[in-house]
């Protein structure tokens, strides 16, 4: 939990984390609505949030827009202290004459930004889906594994600082974009499905000044050997949320093992949505004479992911001594 701020919000609205896990900071219901009514810190949402360029230019999804500022209102109404700023009301009430409301899960894809430091002056913003599966691949949207590595890098910086860094299934590039905003020396991208790549390559260009060493290739598991990047040696190999299919698990493997040999560090992150595909992961890394180790898992800090819903694991793989 942390104490209340504009920034705090900012960085979750952004993200747009659901409003119904959304933590508005330390404090009872009352001292909260008091604190977001004061005439400077409504002010001050009014301009880091609604007035903000990035949000002008690149909008989170109307439906969710609509449904935080719903629970902003309501937290304001809850207090008789200070009237609702004239600017808030007047956007809230225009919002509300333009948004088509939809029923059902939202299907048009938006942009999210994610904020890098906890001031909010640095961030990516990514085009992506709501839905979990769209035009038939999970790929076009961020997944809570992604976040969840890129904590881990942003307090363990060393592992990603000035090094070579492929990343298999990219899906729509935030974990690619963050470790070359982090300091990666070099960031190549890939995906195999011709639909994310050109999600992935629009998002690279959408980040480029502030990511300007990252790029995509195609790279198909399964056809390793055709990959431009196949014979290029990388320090660090990584991949999110890419064992979810037990079939494929083993080609997988295969290809963290060609850059292993090679002298690359391979760390994944991998939701365990179900257990005998997870076990397939280490059956398939002991039939190629790899190790793996658990990394410590960060708490939600700069990045904001559901820790309910999906359990994540952090893996380092290696080879064993004997290979
Ligand atoms: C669940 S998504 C994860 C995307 C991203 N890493 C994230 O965590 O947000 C899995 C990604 O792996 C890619 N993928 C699946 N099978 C693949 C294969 N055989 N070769 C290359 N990429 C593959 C998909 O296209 C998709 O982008």
């Amino acid at each position: 939990m942390e104490t209340p701020s504009i920034e705090l919000i900012k960085r979750q609205f952004f993200q747009m984390v659901p409003i119904r896990l959304f933590n508005w900071g330390i404090g009872d219901s009352k001292e909260l609505s008091s604190f977001y009514a004061k005439p400077e810190v409504q002010d001050e949402f009014y301009e880091k949030i609604i007035n903000d360029a990035i949000f002008t230019k690149f909008p989170c999804s109307p439906n969710y827009t609509l449904n935080f500022f719903k629970a902003y209102i309501k937290i304001l109404e809850s207090q008789q202290e200070n009237e609702i700023s004239e600017n808030i009301l007047e956007y809230y009430l225009q919002l509300m004459m333009e948004t088509k409301r939809v029923s059902g899960p939202p299907t048009e894809a938006c942009f999210k930004t994610y904020y890098l430091d906890e001031n909010c002056n640095s961030w990516i913003t990514i085009k992506e889906d709501q839905r979990l599966i769209s035009q038939g691949t999970t790929g076009l949207r961020t997944w809570e594994a992604s976040l969840n590595i890129a904590e881990y890098f942003k307090s363990h910086p060393e592992t990603i600082q000035n090094k070579s860094v492929l990343e298999l299934g990219s899906g729509v590039g935030f974990l690619g974009l963050y470790c070359s905003h982090a300091g990666a020396k070099q960031v190549i991208m890939t995906d195999y499905s011709e639909h994310v790549l050109t999600g992935l390559e629009n998002n690279i260009r959408l980040n480029c000044q502030q990511c300007p060493n990252a790029s995509s290739s195609r790279l198909s598991w399964e056809d390793l050997e055709e990959s431009e990047v196949a014979n290029h040696q990388f320090d660090l190999v990584i991949g999110t949320d890419v064992t979810y299919d037990a079939a494929i698990i083993p080609v997988l493997v295969r290809v963290f093992k060609h850059f292993l040999v090679r002298g690359s560090e391979v760390i994944l992150a991998a939701t365990i949505r179900n257990q005998q595909t997870f076990d397939q992961l280490g059956i398939s890394t002991d039939e190629e004479g790899i190790k793996v180790e658990n990394l410590p898992l960060c708490q939600e800090g700069q990045f904001f992911y559901r820790e309910e819903i999906a359990q994540v694991v952090i893996l380092k793989l290696s080879l064993e001594a004997s290979q």
